[in-house]
């Protein structure tokens, strides 16, 4: 099982803004949340990060309970869990060899090895004629690539995607739900939030979760689902 969890809540304050969800994600597989702009999923994917405390609840990522999480902990559970977040900023000033290079740098690859891996996920990603340009200086969609090169260029056993074809025109979003597929053939865990009926589509065999204030409402495979916004 890669993620588990049982009766999560959470709140800002007053505002409960995930209750009583319960679900599991076994190896390999690919989940999609989906549900209207403010319906908690950004919220579920920080909480299964590490990002905000779960004390409402139980989840557990990876062998890891984030209940008792210890802070010294979260960079180890970082290590085996891919995140691609909006507000995930890549360094501005390093180039894209080295935003991607980093992801491997904290695990201590040997540099030859690190060279071959980072060029051919950047590459994968349409960005070689970038690797040494400065990132402050791409457009918005190139460094969302670069974001996603290092989220996956050390194989985690899990992604967790917050809109990650946010930013990116039809062809770039298809290209890089193949890269996420790729992945997931691998036998990668991805969970994905998404609006689009687009990339819904590019993984039929996903299932969807879809969340209404809060509450998971539809658990199901995308043919059995009537209506996803
Ligand atoms: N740091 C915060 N402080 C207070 N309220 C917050 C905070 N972050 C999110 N919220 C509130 O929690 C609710 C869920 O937000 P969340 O970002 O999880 O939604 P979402 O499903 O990701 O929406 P979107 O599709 O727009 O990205 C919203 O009502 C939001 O205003
Ligand atoms: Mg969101």
């Amino acid at each position: 099982m890669m993620v588990k969890v049982d009766r999560l809540s959470y709140n800002f304050g007053p505002h409960w803004v995930l209750k009583d969800i319960s679900f599991s994600l076994d190896k390999g597989e690919f989940l999609f949340l989906t549900g209207h702009s403010g319906a908690g999923k950004t919220t579920l994917l920080r909480l299964l990060y590490g990002a905000l405390p779960v004390n409402r609840g139980r989840a557990q990522v990876a062998g890891y309970e984030l209940n008792k999480l210890k802070k010294r902990q979260i960079p180890q559970l970082r290590r085996k869990v891919g995140v691609v977040f909006q507000d995930f900023k890549i360094l501005p000033r390093r180039t894209v060899f080295d935003n991607v290079a980093m992801a491997l740098e904290v695990r201590g690859m040997p540099r030859p090895h690190l060279e071959r891996r980072v060029r051919a996920i950047v590459r994968a990603m349409g960005l070689e004629t970038k690797s040494y340009s400065i990132c402050e200086r791409l457009s918005g969609g190139e460094q969302q690539r670069v974001a996603i090169a290092r989220s996956m260029v050390a194989n985690p056993e899990l992604i967790l995607a917050d809109e990650p074809t946010g930013n990116l025109d039809f062809d770039l979003t298809m290209h890089l739900m193949d890269i996420f597929k790729q992945f997931h053939t691998y036998g990668t865990s991805v969970i994905m939030a998404t609006h689009s009926r687009e990339v819904l589509d590019c993984v039929p065999e996903a299932r969807i979760l879809h969340l209404q204030d809060g509450r998971i409402v539809t658990d199901s495979e995308p043919g059995l689902e009537e209506d996803v916004q």
